[in-house]
């Protein structure tokens, strides 16, 4: 075999590389998807055909808060590390979140996905 054949086959094992890495990312952001229609939308806005839910009761401050929608979280184009924490430790009144691994990555995967290439700066 000739170098020049070698370095196709390098290539397009690469590629394939790739592919499986875009596949499983894609695959991570269905999940977060699902995952945050299932478990976030009864405060947040999470799609923008979904209905803005009422303001969350804050029995501690009295006035009740208005959850960001998904597309005003998204952007703020946080890093996924500070999302993972915004949700696993969040801010009053929103609930605990019984999230952990991949659970949280897929949620962040997702929030990041939102228009993440149009409005934030590529990081
Ligand atoms: C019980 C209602 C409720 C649920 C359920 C909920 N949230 Fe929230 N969330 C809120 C409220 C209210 C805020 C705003 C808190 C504040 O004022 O600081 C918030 C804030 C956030 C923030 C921070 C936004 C910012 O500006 O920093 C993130 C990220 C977030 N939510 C993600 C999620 C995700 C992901 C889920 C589902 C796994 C979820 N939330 C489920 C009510 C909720």
């Amino acid at each position: 075999m000739s170098s020049k054949s070698n370095r196709t086959g390098l290539a397009v094992l690469l590629c394939l590389a790739a592919l499986g890495a875009n596949h499983a990312a894609r695959a991570s952001i269905e999940a977060g998807k699902a995952l945050a229609i299932e478990a976030c939308s009864a405060c947040h806005q999470v799609i923008p055909t979904q209905k803005k839910p009422a303001p969350v009761a804050s029995p501690d401050e009295g006035v009740p808060v208005q959850a960001p929608t998904f597309a005003a979280i998204a952007a703020l184009c946080l890093p996924a590390d500070q999302l993972r924490l915004k949700i696993a430790s969040p801010h009053y009144p929103m609930r605990e979140q019984m999230f952990s691994g991949m659970d949280l990555e897929s949620l962040a995967a997702y929030i990041g996905s939102l228009n993440a290439s149009k409005i934030c700066p590529v990081r």
